[in-house]
């Protein structure tokens, strides 16, 4: 497979994340953030987003998630991942991605949110807007859990990335900060991290980052053009002291290479 952007600390294919996750080899931790299921997508007009950009029209936007998606991609994250499974998803959903997690053999742990401080207000004014995002979160089951969060409750409390920010150029990217807070927090300096579901790469922005690296699939060629231009840009680490690594990203292909530190910690994998 020959990913459609490459650097020391990221891997972006182009594809299918059914075709390309039975492809590749264990990760430390998969954090994604899918498409919203039709009913909180119906409500979203964010989901299809018309800029002018250079003259010419884009629309971004894609498909809500169906149930097929949902369970596959469950599948495979606890097939691949040694500890932390994070998935970002409507209120609505909570138990959708709860139950498909499980029943592939993940451990649920806890359900956070995000409070979106600036979010859009109910415009109709008739019911109390949507000022929530929630993130159902899983560990590999019958292995100790880590995070570096301490005692702190899982919520995130931040502005969303308003739609005329400069720049902004998918139809619902998750805020940098956001993506910042939930790396430092659950991974470690070097780990390996898969996000699915890509969109603009602002799990693999905020890897870079903080030291981390990440395997990235999109489906969309825009959305990874989108990516790849953002991430060529981004040369600098957030933390001097959590600086990049050297470390080259695994083999990927359908031999399954074990990270040395991460196996250490996680005797109990599954295989
Ligand atoms: C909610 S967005 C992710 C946004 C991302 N977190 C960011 O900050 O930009 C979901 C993305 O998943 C992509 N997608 C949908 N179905 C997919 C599939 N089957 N395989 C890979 N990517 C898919 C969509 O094109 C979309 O960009």
């Amino acid at each position: 497979m020959t990913p459609y952007y490459e650097d020391s600390a990221v891997q972006l294919f182009h594809g299918d994340c059914r075709d390309i996750l039975p492809q590749l080899g264990p990760v430390d931790h998969s954090m994604f953030d899918a498409p919203y299921a039709p009913v909180a997508v119906r409500n979203a007009s964010r989901m299809n987003i018309t800029y002018r950009r250079d003259g010419k029209m884009y629309t971004f936007g894609y498909a809500a998630l169906d149930r097929g998606l949902r369970v596959a991609v469950s599948r495979e994250v606890a097939r691949l991942t040694r500890r932390w499974v994070l998935s970002w998803c409507d209120v609505e959903s909570i138990h959708r991605w709860r139950g498909s997690m499980t029943g592939s053999g993940l451990r649920y742990v806890r359900t956070g949110v995000w409070v979106r401080q600036n979010g859009a207000p109910q415009f109709s004014g008739d019911r109390p807007a949507q000022g929530l995002e929630a993130c159902v979160i899983a560990h590999l089951a019958g292995c100790r859990m880590r995070w570096n969060g301490g005692g702190l409750p899982a919520i995130w409390i931040g502005p969303i990335v308003h739609a005329n920010s400069t720049g902004r150029n998918h139809s619902s990217p998750k805020p940098e900060w956001l993506m910042v807070q939930q790396v430092s927090q659950f991974t470690d300096v070097g780990d390996l991290i898969l996000d699915p579901f890509a969109g603009s790469g602002t799990t693999a922005v905020a890897a870079k980052r903080l030291g981390r690296r990440c395997i990235m699939v999109e489906k969309s060629e825009m959305y990874c053009e989108v990516a790849a231009k953002r991430l060529s840009q981004d040369a600098l680490p957030l933390y001097r002291d959590q600086g990049g690594t050297s470390e080259p990203l695994p083999h990927v292909g359908p031999s399954r290479s074990v990270h040395p530190r991460s196996a250490t910690h996680c005797q109990a994998r599954r295989t």
